[in-house]
């Protein structure tokens, strides 16, 4: 009121005075001259007196410093962003897909049905994943694919979902691309070659084994059909249509059988990679040191092993318990 009816000198400062609320209004102000001035009407004869230097701190504040300006200004569209935040006490799965990897395999001459070098780099980006994020208790993959289990009660980037996703699927994919030449030394990748990422949550015990079960089952069904597939193909002469209907309808007893009495291929003595899949867990082992004694150490292993049934499972309960 006082500031309204005095002289025009006094409606400016009016102008600043607005300047001055919307400052304290940001996080950022923290002028003692604000504090001042916003704590009792008593402190207007100090604001008035002060007014040339006052002044010359709200040209600073608003006009001078562009940043701090925008930043008050246009802050409110954070809000726009959503709160992403994970369940708490969840299992959260991390699962990263290669885009397209039919025809990437295919352009970059994999093996097939299987390609021992392109599995193992798959595992080795894989490694690298579980090495900078310690929270990821076990990982599995399969074909183009890996799954990355978070511990329950992991705080991993206040468990926000798209943090974890794109974090896990940038770092994957980069230590692919990163890796290649150790495993393809002849060639360069003749694309930059793309994974998706998704973010999954189980709350129970039962459904996070669910869903390493699900991911282990495919790979056993994929990798039946495709060896069988192939071998029609490649040792049986036969075309990509004519396998396929050979392959239409057929059981999984029905493609042993065709593997064994055509190829002589017994698929149960095939590589524990190819049928199972890859696990990754942490195991303490013994490392030697130059002074010739050992040291147990935790290192990422690789297993190939069955996490359908209760074995796995019993053998490392510490997976699931929360700590
Ligand atoms: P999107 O994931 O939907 O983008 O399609 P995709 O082409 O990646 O197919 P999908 O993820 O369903 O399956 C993975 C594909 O990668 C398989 O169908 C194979 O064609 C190919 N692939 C994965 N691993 C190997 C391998 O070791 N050898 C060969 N030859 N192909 C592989
Ligand atoms: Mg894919």
């Amino acid at each position: 009121m006082l500031i309204r009816c005095s002289a025009p000198r006094t409606l400016t400062i009016y102008h600043s005075t607005a300047a001055f609320l919307r400052l304290k209004s940001s996080k950022k102000s923290s002028s003692p001259i604000v504090s001042g001035f916003t704590c009792s009407v008593s402190c207007m004869t100090s604001l008035i007196f002060h007014f040339p230097l006052i002044r010359s701190n709200i040209w600073k504040k608003e006009f001078h410093s562009s940043t701090a300006m925008a930043k008050s200004k246009f802050e409110y569209v954070r809000l726009f962003e959503a709160d992403d935040r994970c369940l708490p006490n969840t299992w959260i799965a991390v699962r990263v897909d290669g885009k397209g990897f039919h025809k990437f395999s295919t352009e970059h001459d994999y093996e097939k049905p299987n390609d021992i070098k392109g599995l193992s780099l798959m595992n080795r980006a894989a490694t690298s994943v579980m090495e900078e994020f310690k929270d990821i208790c076990l990982a599995y993959g399969q074909s183009d694919e890996y799954s990355f289990v978070f511990r329950k009660e992991t705080q991993a980037y206040s468990r926000r979902s798209a943090k974890l996703s794109t974090n896990v699927c940038s770092l994957f994919t980069s230590a692919f691309v990163y890796y290649w030449n150790e495993y393809f030394p002849t060639s360069k990748p003749r694309y930059p070659p793309v994974f998706d990422g998704r973010t999954v949550l189980y709350p129970s015990n039962k459904n996070i084994r669910d869903y390493l079960s699900w991911r282990q089952a495919d790979c056993h069904i994929n990798n039946l059909y495709n060896t069988t597939f192939w071998a029609l193909i490649l040792k049986g002469g036969l075309t990509p249509t004519e396998a396929e209907n050979k392959l239409k309808g057929t059981l999984s007893g029905e493609k042993n059988e065709i593997l064994f009495s055509q190829f002589a291929i017994n698929y149960n003595s095939e590589s524990e990679m190819l049928r199972k899949g890859t696990v990754l867990v942490r195991r303490k082992v013994l490392v030697a040191l130059p002074n010739g004694e050992t040291r147990e150490k935790s290192q990422i292993v690789q297993e190939h092993v069955d996490i359908i049934g209760d074995e796995f499972w019993n053998t490392n309960s510490h997976l699931l318990t929360v700590t």
